[in-house]
């Protein structure tokens, strides 16, 4: 199993965002952000599911709670060449919630072992489970213990647990991520009483703890610090033998923009990926600015040849960071 995985996370880790964080690491798995099996089996296939083959290995994670639709969903993301399906029983939305998907299955063991069972028997890639330790009033250790044991019964390959509950009722989705405790003391109980792998994952933000939890599970899942500070989650793989200068994986990025452009891919989001990854660093600040002027510039001037984009990449301040 891969040691560190990078969440799901919506309006984050898109393909863009991917592409340039295997890039910094070349050893995590990275994850989607939750797809609906609504989404999957009404919309647009290719768009939700296309990547390039250089971010693998990429875990689909589904929102849904139809064993059917789940195993549709499951085998397009074989399909599309995904290294594993994630069902999402930990996202706390009211949108989510009034679809009866994410979190609020936590309380329906049973359901949610009937939709492993069923990818399981579809797929021949892992299928996984991400929730939380507790949601609403089904919050007892004995909750969390019988939810995972149903799993693995279904044959879960693992588990990954946000180590915090979630309140349906009374917090927001932000809410819920930083309010109710976090609770590593729970997980840390469940990896000794459960012959399922658990993955740990809530509020590690540094690179002493994610050693320390390390000793523990057999591998974390980081979510915001990856995408608040990519450079220095990034840095235990400066060394990776196939981790190429920072200067050199920029103007790969580019290049990438540049071909991802003329498939009629947004500038803005194309960029997003970028904003973060100097952060912390003088003139953190005047590097978004130049961004978010090159997009503008870019906007005005649409229709350009392609390779004015290279050319407009020439305005960002990059020698001030990596070259210089
Ligand atoms: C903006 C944002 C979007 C998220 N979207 C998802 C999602 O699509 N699926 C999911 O399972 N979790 C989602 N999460 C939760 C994260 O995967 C993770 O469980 C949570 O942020 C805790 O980990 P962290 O403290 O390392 O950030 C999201 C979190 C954030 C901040």
């Amino acid at each position: 199993m891969h040691q560190i995985h990078i969440a799901p996370m919506m309006g984050y880790t898109h393909r863009h965002f991917r592409y340039l964080m295997r890039r910094f690491c070349p050893e995590v798995l990275l994850y989607s952000e939750m797809v609906t099996t609504g989404a999957l089996l009404h919309g647009d296939v290719k768009r939700h599911l296309d990547f390039d083959t250089t971010e693998a290995p990429v875990v689909l994670q589904l929102g849904g709670h139809d064993p059917q639709s789940l195993v549709r969903c499951a085998r397009l993301g074989q399909d599309y060449g995904y290294a594993q399906i994630n069902l999402n029983v930990g996202c706390p939305s009211s949108r989510v919630q009034e679809g009866g998907i994410g979190a609020c299955l936590f309380k329906s063991p049973q359901l949610v072992a009937s939709c492993v069972q069923a990818m399981v028997d579809a797929v021949s890639i892992p299928v996984t489970v991400k929730c939380r330790i507790g949601v609403d009033d089904h919050d007892t250790f004995e909750h969390l213990f019988n939810f995972c044991e149903a799993i693995q019964r279904a044959g879960c390959r693992f588990v990954v647990v946000h180590a915090r509950k979630a309140w349906l009722g009374g917090l927001n989705p932000k809410q819920n991520r930083t309010v109710p405790p976090l609770r590593y003391d729970i997980v840390e109980h469940l990896t000794t009483k459960i012959g399922l792998p658990v993955v740990l994952n809530g509020g590690i933000q540094c690179h002493e703890a994610l050693d320390k939890h390390l000793q523990l599970f057999p591998a974390v899942m980081i979510g915001r610090w990856a995408c608040s500070d990519p450079l220095g989650f990034a840095q235990r793989f400066d060394q990776h033998p196939s981790r190429l200068p920072t200067a050199r994986i920029l103007d790969d990025y580019f290049a990438y923009v540049d071909r991802s452009l003329s498939r009629g891919e947004r500038l803005s989001f194309l960029l997003q990926p970028l904003q973060a990854l100097f952060h912390g660093q003088p003139g953190a600040r005047s590097w978004r600015k130049s961004l978010n002027s090159l997009t503008h510039h870019a906007n005005v001037s649409s229709g350009r040849s392609l390779s004015s984009f290279i050319e407009m990449t020439k305005r960002l301040p990059i020698d001030q960071f990596i070259r210089g």
